[in-house]
C-alpha cells in the first residue's frame, strides 16, 4: 500500500514537471513566487532556509541563469522566464543559498 502511494505521487511529479516548460511568470510575480510555483517542488529549503549549496564557481547569477535556460536531463528547461524575470529569479536564488 506505501509502495503505491509513493508511486502515485512519483508520477504525479513527472506530470508536473511536464507542464513546468510552460511556466510563464506574469508581470508582477516575483523572485520569491517564481521559485514557489516553478522550482521548490524540486528545490526545497533546507532546516536552515538554504535552496542549495554552491560550489564557489557556480555562486553567481550567470550560472542560475544558464541552468533555468538549459535544464538538464533531470531538470526541465524555463524558456519562458526571460530578462529581468530571470534576474529576479535568480538573485532570489542566489541570496537564499549557500556556497560550499
Ligand atoms: C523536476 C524537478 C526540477 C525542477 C522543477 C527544477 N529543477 Fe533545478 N535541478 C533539478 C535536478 C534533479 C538538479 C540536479 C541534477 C542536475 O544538475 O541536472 C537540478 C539542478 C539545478 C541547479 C544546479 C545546482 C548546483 O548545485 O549546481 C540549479 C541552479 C537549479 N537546478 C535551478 C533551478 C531553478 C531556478 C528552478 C526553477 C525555475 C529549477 N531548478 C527547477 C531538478 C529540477
Amino acid at each position: 500500500m506505501k509502495t503505491k502511494q509513493l508511486l502515485v505521487i512519483i508520477s504525479t511529479l513527472f506530470i508536473l514537471n511536464g507542464c513546468s516548460k510552460d511556466y510563464n511568470p506574469s508581470d508582477n510575480e516575483t523572485g520569491i513566487s517564481m521559485y514557489q510555483t516553478a522550482c521548490s517542488q524540486c528545490h526545497k529549503k533546507d532546516a536552515k532556509g538554504f535552496i542549495f549549496s554552491f560550489d564557489s564557481d557556480n555562486a553567481n547569477v550567470d550560472y542560475i541563469q544558464q541552468r533555468v535556460e538549459s535544464g538538464s536531463l533531470m531538470m526541465p528547461k524555463f524558456p519562458n522566464i526571460q530578462g529581468e524575470k530571470l534576474q529576479q529569479l535568480s538573485e532570489y536564488i542566489l541570496k537564499n543559498s549557500m556556497v560550499k
